[in-house]
């Protein structure tokens, strides 16, 4: 993927009015977002449950968009062919859930999507370097992954430089992208990010102002 001049706005759905997803989607693609982040939990990996590729099928038939789905589901491994039947653009695991990351991120690819990988707040970077040149997309949380309208983790922001640093060393086109707390002033905190994933800040108001604001925050 090419690395982006202005923040990329993934609004995530968990935010919306899940009895009107179809109309939801189309509000925020009216209002200027580039992708649909969708945050499917298990109960398991999180203290929180969601929803499962269904519902993502359903969603694929509302919108072009891309879906941006974001695994955080124990051994991932099991529901990738149903993530990938399902239409998702965008794959995401956790390199903590996963029995062998790399083959997950293979089989992602092999599909014809793109493979992200994330990390908890906890987890340092060094566990995800070794797998960066098998990836199309990191993803930094700010948040422990579970909720919607969390408070932004100001010291998650250093592993945003550090991807960089690696993703400019190595040539990479990987996006880097930002999810768990996000609204404008924490935006302008994470310049060095291709996309921004944001719930409550969207769907809590007025959606273009919001996401209007967003992406200029690259440059405020
Ligand atoms: C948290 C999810 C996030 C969440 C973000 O586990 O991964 O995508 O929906 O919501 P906000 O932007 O409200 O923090
Ligand atoms: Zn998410």
């Amino acid at each position: 993927m090419q690395p982006t001049n202005e923040f990329l706005i993934a609004p995530s759905l968990l935010s919306a009015d899940f009895s009107r997803l179809a109309e939801e989607i189309r509000a925020v693609e009216v209002a200027g977002a580039d992708w649909l982040h969708v945050d499917v939990m298990d109960g398991h990996f999180v203290p929180n449950l969601t929803i499962g590729a269904p519902v993502v099928k359903s969603l694929r038939r509302c919108t072009r968009k891309p879906l941006d789905v974001h695994l955080m589901i124990e051994k991932p491994e099991r529901f990738l062919k149903d993530f990938i039947d399902a239409g998702s653009d965008i794959i995401t695991i956790h390199v903590e859930a996963a029995d062998d990351v790399a083959e997950c991120l293979r089989t992602i690819r092999a599909a014809g999507r793109k493979a992200g990988i994330t990390l908890r707040p906890a987890t340092p970077i060094e566990k995800i370097l070794p797998f960066l040149g098998e990836v199309d997309l990191i993803l930094i949380m700010t948040v422990n992954p579970g909720f919607g309208g969390q408070t932004f983790m100001i010291e998650q922001v250093e592993k945003i430089a550090a991807i960089r640093e690696e993703l400019n060393r190595t040539q990479s086109k990987a996006l880097i992208e930002v999810d768990g707390g996000i609204n404008a002033d924490t935006a302008a905190r994470c310049r060095l990010a291709d996309v921004l994933v944001a719930g409550h800040y969207v769907f809590s108001r007025d959606y273009r102002e919001s996401i209007t604001r967003l992406k200029a925050a690259k440059y405020d």
